[in-house]
């Protein structure tokens, strides 16, 4: 199973490192951690010699470029990362990111040597990134990130299953993901989780992150 900590813009650097030093890695799965970009360097510092790998929370679409504010992904790759987040909600929200930008991301990362996790609100938006490989995509309906709602195992199944129809991809679920919610995604199918305000407490995500089915 994957798992990926999005502790998105909510630590600065020292409290990355820590929190990074409380989480457990557990046999078997892969647990990704995606500090914001300052902490990447260090976070991966303080992980270097476990099975935890790092992931960054956006990449440029372009490789080398006047393109002031924006972190390439081969720059993430020389940091140590492994894995980088594409398309999430809010960086479709609030910087008005469309299917062919993070598209466009998402092969800037291969082609960096980086796995793209690409974060899709419905099905029909694996679609975009359909060939590209490797490829982790991350089903997250807007309703359910950061509301305490998560999707119900019924309805996460259909979505997983139009999605299977369209890309071949481990696929995770994100939204509202907990400790007690966990086993419910992985018994209909998914292959593991995107978790956002319960990554930060490193207790809850190691109830995630231990669920057995
Ligand atoms: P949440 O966030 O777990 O806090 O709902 C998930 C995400 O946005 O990736």
């Amino acid at each position: 199973m994957i798992y990926i900590a999005n502790w998105k813009m909510q630590l600065g650097v020292a409290e990355s490192v820590k929190l990074a030093g409380r989480v457990r890695p557990m046999r078997g799965q892969t647990i990704v951690l995606s500090p914001s970009f300052p902490a990447l360097e260090a976070v991966g510092r303080e992980i270097k010699n476990s099975t935890i790998s790092l992931g960054a929370q956006d990449c440029s679409s372009e490789f080398k470029s006047a393109r002031t504010g924006e972190v390439s992904a081969r720059m993430l790759k020389e940091l140590g990362c492994t894995y980088v987040i594409v398309g999430h909600s809010e960086r479709r929200k609030y910087h008005g990111e469309t299917d062919a930008l993070v598209a466009a991301k998402a092969r800037a990362a291969v082609a960096a040597g980086l796995t793209p996790i690409v974060c899709i609100e419905k099905a029909s938006q694996a679609a975009a990134v359909r060939r590209i490989k490797p490829l982790i995509i991350a089903y997250e309906p807007i309703w359910a990130i950061g509301t305490g709602k998560a999707a119900t195992p019924a309805h996460a199944r259909t979505v997983l299953l139009a999605i299977r129809r369209t890309v071949k991809a481990p696929v995770l679920y994100g939204g509202s993901v907990d400790g007690k919610n966990m086993a419910g995604f992985l018994k209909v199918g998914y292959e593991g989780a995107l978790i956002g305000g319960a990554s930060l407490d490193p207790l809850e995500l190691a109830r995630i992150t231990g669920t057995v089915i």
